[in-house]
């Protein structure tokens, strides 16, 4: 059976607040092959590792994401003691310990996100194999594609995995990236036989781990990396 990458969610989020240094600093522990994160632009134009649009179910504070600068996102704190990270900050603790799967979930993330990975690259001797960037959303990923093809993509689907097949040949992306319910050995082959790779999320449960890698999918994206 080929090896199934082992992906911390939102870092190692069963064990630590989500999107945080301790939780990508918990997945680093077990020694994972790559993190996810989420990322939004803020009102001062810095990349900023949050899941929701707004800082309400996370953090102390609230109100959105893109209506705060980040001097003001810095004031919260996440269970009474964490700040909110940005990327770069994120990218100084994992260094290239693992690769970096970047979901561009706010909207005009591409073009920042792909300046970061670049100046990483030019500056930090990263190489692209170290990012894949991937998203559910279409302009985003025809915008990182058209900025610079060379960055590796993944489409994320929780809808259909034709779909995210079409998308993929679309942007020449490396992965898609299906939720987990959506994966059959059939459709799992058929993906890496058009030449992409199958990173599947979230998947937690130990009977659900063990059936999902008999598929050899390429990847399993998890909260709970000690079970992969
Ligand atoms: O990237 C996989 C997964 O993180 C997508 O869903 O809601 O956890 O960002 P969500
Ligand atoms: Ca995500």
């Amino acid at each position: 059976m080929k090896k199934t990458l082992n992906i911390g969610h939102r870092g190692a989020k069963g064990h630590e607040p989500e999107n945080t240094l301790p939780s990508f600093q918990k997945a680093l522990d077990f020694n994972v092959d790559g993190i996810e994160l989420d990322v939004h632009i803020c009102k001062t134009g810095e990349l900023i590792v949050i899941h929701d649009f707004t800082v309400d179910r996370t953090t102390n504070g609230s109100g959105a994401v893109s209506e705060l600068s980040l001097s003001e996102l810095k004031t919260l704190r996440i269970n009474d003691e964490i700040e909110v990270p940005t990327l770069e900050e994120v990218l100084d603790l994992v260094g290239k310990k693992c690769f970096i799967n970047i979901e561009l979930k706010g909207r005009h993330t591409a073009k920042p996100v792909s300046h970061l990975i670049e100046k990483h690259i030019l500056e930090k001797e990263y190489s692209y194999n170290d990012f894949i960037v991937s998203s559910f959303q279409r302009e985003e990923l025809e915008m990182m594609f058209t900025i610079n093809p060379n960055i590796h993509l993944g489409i994320l689907t929780q809808a259909s995995v034709n779909q995210a097949l079409e998308w993929a040949s679309t942007f020449s992306a490396k992965a898609i990236h299906p939720h987990f319910s959506l994966l059959t050995e059939e459709n799992v082959k058929k993906a890496q036989d058009e030449g992409f790779k199958v990173y599947t999320w979230t998947i937690n449960e130990t009977e659900d781990i063990e059936r999902i890698k008999t598929y050899e999918v390429n990847g399993i994206i998890t909260d709970f990396p000690e079970r992969i």
